[in-house]
């Protein structure tokens, strides 16, 4: 053989080679768009943290799930921001409730076009912004939490979810979930376990995003940025209790983990592109800094090709569209 060798280069040559030799592909199917619901807003309001993410009122969610469907999204992750809060997030329970509503009205718009997920979370809904109810010293109650989880997930698979994503990060919220869900007749609704989610700091926008009240942060209940080994754990005891898909949440910053769970886990796996890694590329490409287009798709090929299936991104619209005309 002559030297240097250029078998590495040759399948670099055209942009047809290298689309034949690619060993990962996006697919509008992989994607997951979360979207916000606001109650009582009269139109869409802009969350100044994520440009071009809104608070969506029903109208405006309706269209948004009808446009992913038309794009070919796999998926609708929806999050709701109630008028009320109260101690043990009460909304959260009401059939009337803001993001029980939401899952109806996009059920009713797309039926089972595309895969409607609830987030089963209490941060949105209780007026100190903790992701549980709190004891007599402020601590969040694992056991208290988990009874209202279960409740919530009825409601949510009453209201029509497909699959419901728990967020909360309670031990045996999997195992609870199921078995509200077994015993209320919905033997059919999915469970994506937020399995190792990491307490982080990119979660900034978020919070803006479902008018958060937290003061102080999750770091007794989310997991520590330090950690690895513990993530596989994490995901073992959420398939022993029964979680159908699992997820590794925030994405960039944890691929790592995500190469990790990819390579153990059974069910197939989801990353979370979380709002501070939006944020991040929205406000350097529009200094100028990045190339918006190339810096959004390669971002998302990354988590693909670490070992996720599917990808939660406020992007999977506008990606999906992209992908299409590709
Ligand atoms: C909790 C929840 C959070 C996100 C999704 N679900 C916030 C948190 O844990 O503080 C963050 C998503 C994002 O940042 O895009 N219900």
């Amino acid at each position: 053989m002559s030297f240097p060798n250029h078998r590495p280069r040759r399948l670099r040559t055209t942009p047809a080679m290298r689309r034949l030799t690619a060993e990962n592909r996006l697919a509008p199917a992989d994607l997951i768009l979360p979207a916000f619901i606001r109650e009582g807003l009269t139109e869409p309001s802009p969350i100044s943290s994520m440009p071009g993410v809104v608070q969506h009122t029903t109208e405006s969610l309706k269209r948004a799930a009808a446009e992913a469907v038309e794009l070919g999204v796999g998926g609708i992750m929806l999050f709701g921001v109630p008028e009320v809060r109260d101690a043990q997030g009460t909304a959260s329970l009401d059939p009337e409730g803001v993001l029980n509503k939401a899952i109806r009205d996009v059920k009713a718009e797309v039926g089972d076009d595309l895969v409607i997920m609830g987030d089963v979370c209490l941060d949105e809904f209780t007026d100190h912004g903790h992701c549980g109810v709190l004891d007599s010293e402020g601590y969040v109650d694992n056991d208290a939490t988990l009874e209202i989880y279960g409740r919530m997930a009825v409601a949510q698979a009453e209201a029509g979810a497909h699959v419901l994503g728990p967020s909360g990060m309670m031990d045996g919220q999997i195992a609870v979930i199921r078995q509200a869900l077994e015993e209320s007749g919905h033997k059919n609704t999915a469970v994506l376990a937020y399995a190792a989610k990491y307490a982080s700091a990119f979660y900034g926008p978020f919070r803006e995003a479902v008018d958060s009240q937290l003061k102080g942060d999750r770091r007794t209940y989310q997991m520590d940025a330090a950690n690895r080994r513990e993530a596989i754990l994490e995901v073992e005891l959420d398939l022993e209790e029964g979680a159908d898909m699992v997820m590794v949440k925030p994405a960039m910053s944890y691929l790592d983990i995500l190469a990790d769970v990819a390579a153990m886990s059974p069910v197939p796996v989801s990353a979370y592109q979380i709002s501070g890694e939006y944020a991040m590329i929205e406000a350097a490409a529009a200094n100028g800094w990045i190339d918006r287009r190339g810096a959004i798709t390669e971002s998302v090929l990354g988590i693909k090709r670490a070992g996720a299936d599917t990808v939660l991104t406020y992007w999977a619209s506008e990606l999906a569209g992209w992908l299409k005309e590709s």
